[in-house]
């Protein structure tokens, strides 16, 4: 396949929306697989400040100020600066004037039709009054896809309808100027893609207050254990218990590392004779062990944020020129009008 890609390893784009701080929902979902595909990739992370305004104009503010959250987040889990590009997106014109080309190869009864949007705009309330960039960022994801020539994005489940609008286009487009100016993308879901909020809700999130930020303290650890959701009918330690469902046990199996043991547990839980205290502790002591030392690298680089500044600038040099190439390439390829 001739691409304009000339990468030697395949490439990664994905991305966040700096609308907090990520959390543990992140860490299974999507940041462990980036951590462990940095050496066999060439990766680029976008922290998606652009799209995050998409429904957060009023609050500018705030997307500001989680970008460099955001960061930190990044090379608190491991993404190692030397192996992967942190780019800001609003820094990258390229990808502004990608969508906008894009633009005219999605419909607008498409984009209604996305199971992604339809959900995300349902629970916005926004019906009619959807902010027309919101409607459209899944054109603006594809130009952030296309524009770094990535043919793997490691996302969540939810995003998935996104991977294969944003093949659409590219199918389009390569049809059009007859033959392949930009690749297609796959999407990769990792094994735990969602991790159920403590509350029980069906996904952890910010806004949703069920979260464990990465950031945690030992205590914020404890008491969300202490809260998390069990089975609401094992009422006595003798009672059998529900696994399914059950937020402490969904947990083991995401962070345990001795899967026999946790088995072992549920099989006892499911008979009776378990209490939830002693399941809670086990997996407390678990999650403090998995966000101690991402906690403690995100104070080392937190106590040098003039070399994070120096990472986002240099990031966003590299994404500017490498997003810059493919606008060139999808231009003359459609067969716009060259100076
Ligand atoms: N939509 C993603 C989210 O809300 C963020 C994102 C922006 C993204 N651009 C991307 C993800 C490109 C994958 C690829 O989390």
């Amino acid at each position: 396949m001739t691409t304009i890609s000339n990468a030697q390893r395949p490439v990664i784009l994905t991305g966040d929306r700096p609308t907090g701080p990520l959390h543990l929902g992140h860490y299974v979902g999507s940041l462990q697989t980036r951590v462990a595909l940095q050496d066999s990739h060439e990766q680029y992370l976008l922290i998606a400040d652009s799209q995050a305004l998409t429904d957060n104009a009023g609050n500018v503010a705030k997307v500001r100020d989680n970008v460099l959250e955001v960061a930190l987040d990044y090379l608190a889990v491991g993404i190692d600066p030397g192996k992967t590009t942190i780019c800001l997106q609003s820094a990258l014109p390229a990808l502004a004037e990608l969508s906008q080309l894009f633009m005219n190869f999605v419909t607008v009864a498409r984009l209604e039709r996305n199971p992604t949007i339809k959900t995300e705009i349902a629970a916005r309330g926004f019906e009619r009054d959807v902010p027309a960039g919101f409607l459209c960022y899944p054109v603006a994801q594809a130009a952030d896809i296309t524009g770094f020539r990535a043919t793997v994005v490691p996302v969540g489940e939810d995003q998935a309808p996104l991977i294969e609008q944003s093949n659409e286009v590219v199918r389009r487009i390569n049809r059009l100027s007859g033959r392949t100016v930009l690749p297609e993308a796959t999407a990769l879901l990792s094994r735990c893609a969602r991790l159920p909020g403590i509350d029980g809700g069906a996904k952890m999130s910010k806004s949703g207050g069920n979260a464990i930020p990465l950031s945690a303290s030992p205590d914020e650890i404890s008491a969300a254990v202490r809260e998390m959701y069990t089975d609401p009918n094992h009422l006595r330690v003798s009672d059998p218990g529900e696994v399914e469902g059950n937020v402490v046990f969904t947990y083991l199996d995401a962070f345990a590392p001795d899967q026999a043991a946790v088995e072992e547990m549920k099989a006892h839980y499911r008979r009776g004779g378990l209490g939830d205290m002693k399941v809670k502790r086990y997996l407390e002591e678990i999650l403090q062990e998995v966000l101690a030392p991402i906690r403690d690298r995100r104070a080392a680089y937190a106590s040098d944020m003039g070399y994070v500044m120096d990472l986002l600038r240099a990031g966003a040099q590299c994404g500017r020129e490498r997003t810059q190439e493919t606008l060139d390439q999808v231009k003359r390829r459609l067969g716009l009008f060259e100076l």
